[in-house]
Parts: C-alpha cells; structure tokens; sequence
C-alpha cells in the first residue's frame, strides 16, 4: 500500500514539481527554449524545401514541355476507338453500333461551326494545304494565338451532317483518325516517293501528310475494297501546325481526316492498317500508335 502511495506521489511530483516549478521534469523557461528550437529547426526546413521547389519551378516554362524529346514522333489515333482496336457490328442492329457513333458525335461536337465564329480566337486558313502559320515564339508576351477553323463539311460523307450513321447502317463504317498534339511540332511533308506507297506515288502534295490505309495480312488482300478519305485530300495540312499548347492555343483544332471503308467483304474479321506519311514521322515496333495505327474490322449483315 504504502509502496503504492510512494509511487503515486512520485507520478504527481514529476508530473508538476511545485517545490522547483517543474513540468514533467522541466522549468518553463527550459520548456520554451526546447518550443523556440523546434519552431526555428522546422521553419528552417520549410524554408528549404520550398525554396528547392521554387527554384525547379523558375527552370520550367509555362508554354512547353521541358522534357518532350521522348515523344517526338506523333501518334495517330482513331475514333471509334475500341479496347483492343477491335470494331465489330451489325449493319441491321444500331445497337451494336451506337457506342462508335456515340464517340464519333462526341468528337465532331468539339468541331461545330458555331463554336468557331470568334474572329478573336479563330481564323480562315484556307481549304488547301499550305505551309506553317507561325504565331510568333512561345516565349514572347503575344498571349493568345488564334487557331485554325475546321469545317465539318470537309469531312463529306463521314461528317455526320447528312448520315447520322457515319455509314455503319450501310456496312461502310467511317473513322475519324487524327494526329496527337505535340507542342511545338512541325510534321514535315513526305520527301519523295521511296517511302510511299505505290497508291501514293505521283500524289505527293507539298504541305500535306498523307494517309493511307491497306490490309494488314496477305490474306486479306483484296477483301478491303475501296477507301475514301474526306478532308483536305485525305492528309493533315501543315497550316494548322505548330500548336502552341494548352494555355497559348486554347481553341486549337486537330485537323481531321476521315476515312470510309465502302466495300468491305462481309462477316470476316478484316485487319487493317493506317499510316501517315511524313519526313519526321517514324514507326516503332513498340508502339502500335506511333505514326500508325491498325484495326480489326468486322461487319455482319
Ligand atoms: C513522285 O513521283 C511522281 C511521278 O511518279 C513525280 O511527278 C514527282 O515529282 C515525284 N515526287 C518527288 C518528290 O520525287
Ligand atoms: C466490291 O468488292 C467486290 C469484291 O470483293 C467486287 O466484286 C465489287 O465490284 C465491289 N463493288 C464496288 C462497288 O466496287
Ligand atoms: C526516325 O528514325 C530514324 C532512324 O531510325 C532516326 O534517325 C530519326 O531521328 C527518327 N526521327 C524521329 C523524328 O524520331
């Protein structure tokens, strides 16, 4: 018991000794100088660390990505865009084709007239390709740059405006197919005919990059049928490039081009492959998007 009352008084007297004025074993004064360290020890260490981010973030540019030479080669990517690139329909059930049209209006909502007469933000840059429109450096105090007008209409019979169904309810289904933004990027035009293909040589345009697309297998071959491509002669035209990022180029529009597959051999998976074609776009065996892209096309009556 008395043992217990010992230790009892002990606890108490540690906890606040009134005979030395101490708080758990210390003054206040010790108390407060223990307080001033630890403010002073981990201002210091705030001090420090946001003065590091401070000083990263001086080194980086609002307008362009600091590290992008990774991603130099643009990819190409397609709409209707499916998991495993895989477009699998029956002309007679638009339920089963709903989802791609879906994506496809979604798209082309971005590109609608109407959302395009601000002759602040947008201008003509006429309907056939033409070089660079160069808006000044990123770096320069010119704010805002405007952007290219797009025209649905371009888009002839894949532009959603006279069939809904972007051809699907007839077994000829349309893609929007565009090129991903890069910063700063010029695509430079095919240099000569070597590394085209043969439906391509003779038709080589200055300022455009052409695509085209063909049949992946050999045996597929001649299943494919004919293509269509809508949209400044089925390439991406120069004149809408370089873009100049998010905060600069705010109503920046890809060019699109769309491409219609009219005949189609029916109720086989068919595997098809598109390419753009340019001096500085390359292809890797890594990146199935890299330049290119292929889909597995398949259509049911
Ligand atoms: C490509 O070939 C066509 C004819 O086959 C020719 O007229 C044209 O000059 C060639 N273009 C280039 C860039 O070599
Ligand atoms: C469609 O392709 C078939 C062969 O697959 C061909 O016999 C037919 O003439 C083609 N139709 C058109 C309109 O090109
Ligand atoms: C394309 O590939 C060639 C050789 O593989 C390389 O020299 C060139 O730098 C590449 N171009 C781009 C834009 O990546």
């Amino acid at each position: 018991m008395s043992a217990n009352k010992d230790s009892d008084g002990g606890w108490k007297t540690f906890l606040w000794n009134s005979e030395k004025k101490e708080f758990l074993g210390r003054t206040g004064g010790s108390w407060f100088k223990i307080f001033l360290f630890y403010v002073i020890f981990y201002g210091c260490l705030a001090g420090i660390f946001i003065g590091t981010i401070q000083a990263m973030m001086l080194t980086l540019s609002n307008y362009k990505p600091t590290y992008q030479d990774r991603v130099a080669p643009p990819g190409l990517s397609h709409t209707p865009r499916s998991d495993k690139s895989e477009i699998v329909f029956s002309m007679n059930d638009d339920s089963t084709y709903a989802k791609y049209l879906e994506s496809m209006k979604k798209l082309l909502a971005l590109y609608e007239t109407s959302l395009q007469t601000d002759d602040r933000n947008f201008e003509d840059c006429g309907a056939s390709p033409q070089t660079y429109v160069e808006r000044g450096p990123l770096e320069s105090n010119q704010g805002k740059r405007k952007a290219c007008r797009f025209d649905r209409t371009w888009l002839g019979d894949c532009s959603g405006l006279d069939d809904p169904n972007f051809g699907f309810k007839d077994g000829k289904p349309c893609l929007l197919v565009k090129l991903n933004r890069i910063v700063n990027f010029r695509p430079k035009a095919p240099s000569g005919n070597s590394s085209l293909p043969d439906a391509l040589q003779g038709k080589v345009q200055p300022n455009l990059i052409p695509i085209f697309c063909k049949n992946k297998r050999e045996e597929d071959a001649g299943k494919i049928g004919e293509i269509k491509y809508f949209g400044f002669n089925g390439g991406f035209p120069l004149q809408y490039y370089p873009y100049y990022g998010k905060l600069l180029h705010p109503q920046y529009l890809q060019p699109l081009v769309a491409i219609q597959f009219t005949n189609l051999t029916m109720a086989q998976e068919l595997r098809i492959e598109c390419k753009a074609f340019g001096a500085n776009i390359n292809y890797s065996e890594k990146d199935r998007y890299q330049g290119r892209f292929d889909v597995k096309i398949t259509v049911n009556s």
